[in-house]
């Protein structure tokens, strides 16, 4: 059984590298947290310290849920943005109409290594007098980091993210006025036995074992909303393993995404979402579109009981993900998100993916669409354009 998403974590205490890192990241500073949840929670609250009586932050309808959090524990009101049909991006349409003066900042959100137009949004953003923030939790380096686009810059360390330390985050500031208005986290507490924690997930993740972690009530794979319950620094060690683990991630060669963009995201009747965004460079999962929201189950039922790490990721849009406090978020139909979440399905691309895996997959995939091939073409058909 292959997990959805992740590398092996490998804690190296290393704090030149951490050094080196924090060089190639200027003229942007960084700041460390103990997650990415709380490392965008301090970027929108020093967006809302430099923009007084602004209290709006502008987010996509599909997302992660910390997303929300974040908002929230920073005091600011999340506005949610419909989707571009069949992408990740936010609507410009819709964007433009809700960027007005009561806009703090703009979060771009990365999904899963595809960048959004950062270009386009930090000349919109600011025009409007709000920040752009880039959510790069899922990509590493930050698509923006060179050209320096976006006001701050947000990582996570967490499990199944590019830079894996099991948590921490941080947020890069490119104007030291900004950096300046962060907020202080509370000092990291206890002792974090973090080479035992590492180890112990780098054994379960393995394929013969990941039933393990599964059976138990982990909540793995399911989205639901947490409340943030305080901005906390990043602890010492996880501190000084940044950099090797960054150095570590990027010496790895993507060989699984390869592999199954030259198979299974081939399969007529699918989407290759990061083809029709223009390509990514490094995906943290492959996102597909299946034909239809009957279609993706059908194949996300197919793919995980043949143990292929299938995923519908957060599978609806923010307002309808469990636990998620509805009250504080404005929003409209969000129907392309709608049909986004519904459709959406990602196969694994870590290292343990081998050539057979995407054979196999590729198998699945194409019996599971053959067989649906009639109703999703009638509804082709039936649908104008
Ligand atoms: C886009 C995005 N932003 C922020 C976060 C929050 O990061 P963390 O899990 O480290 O709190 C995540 C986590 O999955 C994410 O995907």
């Amino acid at each position: 059984m292959l997990p959805p998403a992740g590398e092996p974590c490998y804690i190296g205490t290393d704090p030149a590298a951490t050094e080196r890192l924090l060089q190639q990241w200027r003229p942007y500073q960084a700041g460390f947290y103990a997650s990415g949840t709380a490392a965008l929670a301090a970027a929108v609250s020093a967006a809302l310290a430099v923009r007084p009586g602004r209290r709006r932050v502008l987010l996509p309808g599909y997302g992660c849920p910390a997303l929300v959090s974040a908002v929230l524990h920073a005091g600011g009101k999340p506005m949610l943005v419909d989707l571009e049909p069949e992408r990740p991006w936010m609507q410009r349409a819709e964007l433009h109409a809700r960027l007005d003066g009561g806009v703090a900042a703009v979060v771009a959100v990365n999904f899963l290594g595809i960048p959004e137009r950062l270009q386009e949004l930090a000349v919109a953003a600011e025009a409007a007098g709000a920040l752009l923030i880039e959510d790069s939790a899922q990509c590493f380096p930050p698509a923006g980091l060179a050209a320096g686009v976006a006001d701050c810059i947000v990582l996570s360390f967490g499990r199944g993210k590019p830079v894996s330390l099991l948590g921490g985050g941080a947020v890069l500031c490119r104007d030291p006025a900004l950096a300046a208005a962060l907020p202080q986290p509370r000092p990291a507490g206890g002792r974090q036995r973090l080479r035992l924690k590492a180890a112990a997930y780098n054994l379960l993740r393995r394929p013969g074992l990941y039933w393990i972690p599964q059976l138990l009530p982990l909540g793995l794979g399911k989205t639901r909303f947490e409340p943030l319950a305080g901005i906390v620094a990043l602890d010492e060690s996880r501190r000084q393993a940044v950099g090797k683990a960054a150095a570590d991630f990027l010496r790895q060669q993507p060989h699984g995404q390869r592999l199954v963009a030259q198979g299974p995201a081939r399969v007529a009747g699918l989407t290759d979402v990061a083809a029709v965004c223009g390509g990514a460079s490094r995906l943290l999962r492959y996102p597909l579109l299946a034909p239809d929201a009957a279609t993706r189950q059908e194949l996300l039922v197919a793919l995980r009981q043949a143990g292929l790490g299938a995923s519908a990721l957060y599978e609806h849009v923010l307002p309808e993900v469990d636990a998620m406090p509805c009250a504080p978020l404005v929003h409209g139909e969000l129907a392309q998100a709608r049909d986004f979440a519904a459709r959406l399905l990602t196969l694994p691309v870590h290292s343990g993916v081998r050539p057979r895996h995407v054979r196999r997959m590729q198998q699945v995939i194409e019996t599971v669409l053959a067989a649906s091939l009639p109703r999703w073409q009638g509804e082709r058909k039936e649908k104008p354009g």
